[in-house]
């Protein structure tokens, strides 16, 4: 069988985290984010997640040959054998190629890549009221509440909010995105492989339409 790889574009909070794990768990895919697997490195205090860590907390991207390495390990794992959902990655040209070159080493290619479009006043709002569970499940305080305030649905532990979502970091981010993420839709535009998303729908009308995406693929 194929494997199926899934490239999930857009800014910082239009909510690729949140829709990277359904997709994954509707195609019986691996959810790979970057941020996600440097932010456990930084738990585990090892020496990568201590590098990401003075990047990551003003906003600044992690070097391409660092995060390149660390998504070719992690593809190379018997997991993903199916494929994977890339959420967070590539970020820049430089990785886009990098990604190119090691999925046709596993003879595939990535399939589609679904661009969730959201206004950049939308983006601070839902960063500023998300709050995470240390297992990595998301939440929002308004748009996508726990069940009891700041406490973890499933296990019952403390909801944070991440160092890097307060508002004069978040704005940096989405300057960062622009600079050196954007440039990305047209790369996959070009390749005929993006879909545009209506971000700003509730997350389950967001949700249809990747379903839809990936099944017209
Ligand atoms: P990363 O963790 O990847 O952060 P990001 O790309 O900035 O994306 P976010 O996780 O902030 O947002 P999201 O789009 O996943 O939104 P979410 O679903 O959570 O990266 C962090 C840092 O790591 C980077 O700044 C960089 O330093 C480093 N890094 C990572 N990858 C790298 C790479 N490849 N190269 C170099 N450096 C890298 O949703 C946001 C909120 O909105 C949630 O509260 C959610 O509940 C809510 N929400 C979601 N959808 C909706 C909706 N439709 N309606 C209402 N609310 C919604």
């Amino acid at each position: 069988m194929k494997r199926l790889f899934i490239v999930m574009l857009g800014p910082p909070g239009a909510g690729k985290g949140t829709q990277a794990k359904k997709l994954a768990q509707a195609f019986d895919l691996v959810h790979i984010s970057t941020g996600d697997l440097f932010r456990e490195n930084l738990k585990n205090e090892t020496a990568l997640g201590q590098l990401a860590q003075s990047f990551m907390n003003k906003g600044e991207l992690v070097p391409d040959d660092v995060t390149i390495q660390m998504v070719e390990e992690r593809l190379s794992r018997p997991d993903c054998e199916k494929g994977a959902v890339l959420d967070g990655f590539p970020r820049t040209p430089a990785q886009a190629d990098a990604l190119e070159a090691l999925l046709l080493k596993f003879g595939a290619g990535v399939k589609v890549v679904p661009y969730i479009k959201v206004a950049d006043e939308v983006l601070v709002e839902r960063l500023s009221g998300r709050w995470m569970s240390t297992a990595g499940r998301v939440y929002h305080a308004q748009y996508n509440p726990p069940k009891v305030k700041w406490i973890d649905d499933l296990d019952g532990s403390q909801l944070y909010q991440r160092e890097d979502d307060k508002p004069e970091t978040v704005r940096h981010r989405i300057d960062v995105y622009k600079a050196q993420t954007a440039p990305l839709i047209d790369y996959y535009r070009q390749k005929g492989l993006l879909v545009e998303i209506d971000g700003t729908q509730g997350i389950d009308g967001v949700t249809e339409d990747l379903l839809k995406a990936v099944e017209e693929a």
